[in-house]
């Protein structure tokens, strides 16, 4: 083996050498256990003793300057990365790759239903849905509404064009609907929350919609009371909002509850103020009602109350404008 052409070849290889990983194939190569000078060891074993003396020292000479060759660049090539990082410029704007493919997260009215459910549940309600596209019967006639109640007013509703003498069909424009649907099919006890969208032509402002949120509330039983609504409610308040939240309810009037009440409570005000808001709704569910699904109001009695999810949602994150709500601005989304 001519040890003048191995050098130079090492040599010439060594060179060319950048990466770490280069570093290593070149010392297999040449240095390694099965490597080129390792041949040259086993060639000189070979030779006859009077060339031996001088192969061995050439082949010492060559693998020590090839050897010292190997280790510059080891020690080049590892410190490449610092010399990378010292080219990268901090004042340049970031570059958020994440952004690209940020997954999505819930909306927050879907958010506050979620935490809703969670809460009624642990008071026994379960989760039901019912169909935002209503007949009359179910929206009103069998809530206790009479024929020329003014809440059917067709400027107060969006009903459906129907051929002259067709059923009206409307957007439900409350959740109480919901409250039918379940007694039909369901005898006591009954425990539910119904959350959904309901409809009404209001025009749009900052606490107004043409279609927002309610969850609405049913339990009939044998002696429901008006104590179980209050406690039902006040409970729910404290979970929602803080076990120090006052409350409060008022006289009111609802067709399809006797008594009717709503349900207030009471928000400290940045500035230190306090304010009474209402959030909804409620009383003891008309017998007029439970007739209309064939349930003894004699025998049985129930709650019902209806909230308005944007208003819950509005208080719990300081919101103060409905509309951000259905805008659908991810900068405002995000923060969810
Ligand atoms: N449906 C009523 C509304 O939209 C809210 C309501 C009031 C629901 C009393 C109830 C209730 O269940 O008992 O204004």
């Amino acid at each position: 083996m001519n040890l003048e052409d191995l050098l130079a070849c090492a040599q010439r290889e060594l060179a060319g050498l950048h990466t770490p990983e280069q570093v290593e194939s070149f010392r297999i190569k040449y240095l390694g256990a099965k490597g080129w000078f390792k041949q040259a060891a086993d060639h000189l074993r070979t030779l006859e003793p009077s060339l031996k003396r001088d192969y061995g020292r050439r082949l010492n000479e060559a693998k020590q300057v090839v050897q010292r060759g190997y280790e510059q660049a080891k020690a080049a090539a590892a410190a490449q990365p610092a010399a990378d990082a010292a080219a990268f410029d901090i004042t340049e704007p970031g570059r958020l790759r994440f952004d690209h493919y940020r997954p999505g997260t819930w909306h927050p009215i879907h958010q506050t239903i979620d935490t809703l459910t969670e809460l009624f549940a642990r008071q026994g309600f379960a989760r039901v849905e019912g169909p935002e596209l209503e007949d009359d019967f179910h929206n009103f006639e069998a809530l206790n509404v009479p024929p020329q109640h003014p809440a059917r007013d067709p400027l107060e509703n969006f009903y459906l064009d129907r051929p002259a003498g067709a059923p009206p069909y409307m957007l439900r424009s409350q959740t109480s609907s919901v409250q039918i649907r379940v007694m039909e099919k369901q005898r006591p006890p009954i425990r539910i929350i119904a959350p959904g969208r309901v409809y009404r032509p209001d025009t749009v402002d900052a606490t107004h919609c043409w279609m927002f949120h309610q969850l609405e509330g049913l339990c009939v039983e044998r002696g429901v009371s008006m104590v179980d609504l209050k406690t039902s409610l006040h409970q729910f308040a404290r979970a929602f909002f803080g076990a120090d939240v006052p409350t409060r309810f008022r006289p009111s009037f609802f067709p399809f509850t006797e008594p009717s009440a709503e349900f207030d409570v009471l928000f400290t005000q940045p500035d230190g103020s306090t304010r009474w808001v209402e959030l909804g709704g409620c009383g003891m569910v008309h017998p007029n009602v439970l007739e209309k699904v064939n349930i003894d109001p004699d025998t049985y009695t129930g709650f019902a109350f209806g909230l308005g999810i944007e208003r819950l949602a509005m208080r719990r994150h300081g919101i103060d404008d409905i509309r951000v709500f259905f805008e659908n601005d991810v900068r405002f989304l995000r923060q969810f």
